[in-house]
């Protein structure tokens, strides 16, 4: 077991911003600079979290309600952070997250209207003190990212998330962003509208002005 403990990343923004994307290559930077890690999403990133993934985000024969959604997320996460991302942690490799903490806060706070303070109560519930070293936040206006989505999705059926109106991914992105203005130093966003290449290469500096690689 290595002595020192992995740094945590997760990476965040609506849907069709490019998330998938930039987590490969981070990946791929880090293979390159020879840093162990997991990739790992949420909600999910273990067997059983992935089939309340599936529920969270496939039940449509009864009606889910928000705070029903809520709960899932912060069972999934629970499952996710004992099972998967904090042995991973403890052991000295860095994690990788699609998704954490802050994407609640915006769907779920944001999108569905939940209580702030609920949110925050599970979190301290299920996180203890744990928090992302940093998060970058991939960031677009709601209708270009949402063209995005529809065309990287053609011909598949949306999720209870992918079906909502582009109001719901307004209130979700205002709430990212007031996450990001609160926490400048842990949150960082980044520009999603820009080719590929740099948005990659801006996600790397921000690892780099943190010596994390060089
Ligand atoms: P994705 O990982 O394929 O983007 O889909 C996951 C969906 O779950 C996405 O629409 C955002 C949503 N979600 C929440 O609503 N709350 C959460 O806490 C997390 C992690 C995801």
């Amino acid at each position: 077991m290595s002595t020192m403990a992995g740094r945590f990343l997760t990476i965040e923004g609506i849907e069709g911003v490019g998330k998938s994307t930039q987590v490969a290559r981070l990946s791929a930077k880090l293979n390159e600079r020879g840093i162990t890690h997991v990739v790992t999403r949420e909600p999910g990133g273990t067997p059983l979290a992935e089939r309340i993934r599936e529920i969270v985000l496939n039940s449509r024969d009864e009606v889910l309600p928000p705070t029903a959604e809520l709960l899932l997320m912060f069972a999934a996460r629970a499952v996710h952070m004992t099972n998967h991302v904090e042995p991973n942690l403890r052991d000295g490799r860095w994690v990788l997250c699609d998704r954490f903490i802050d994407a609640t806060y915006a769907y779920q706070g944001g999108g569905r209207r939940l209580r702030v303070d609920d949110i925050r109560q599970l979190e301290a519930m299920v996180l203890g003190a744990r928090r992302p070293d940093l998060t970058v936040l991939l960031d677009a206006p709601v209708e270009q990212a949402l063209q995005r989505a529809r065309q990287r999705n053609a011909g598949a059926a949306a999720d209870r998330f992918e079906s909502e109106r582009a109001e719901f991914f307004e209130r979700v992105r205002d709430a990212y962003h007031a996450r990001a203005a609160a926490e400048p130093n842990r949150m960082v966003v980044v520009d999603a509208t820009l080719p590929v290449d740099q948005v990659a290469s801006r996600i790397f500096k921000l690892l780099e002005a943190r010596s994390w690689i060089s």
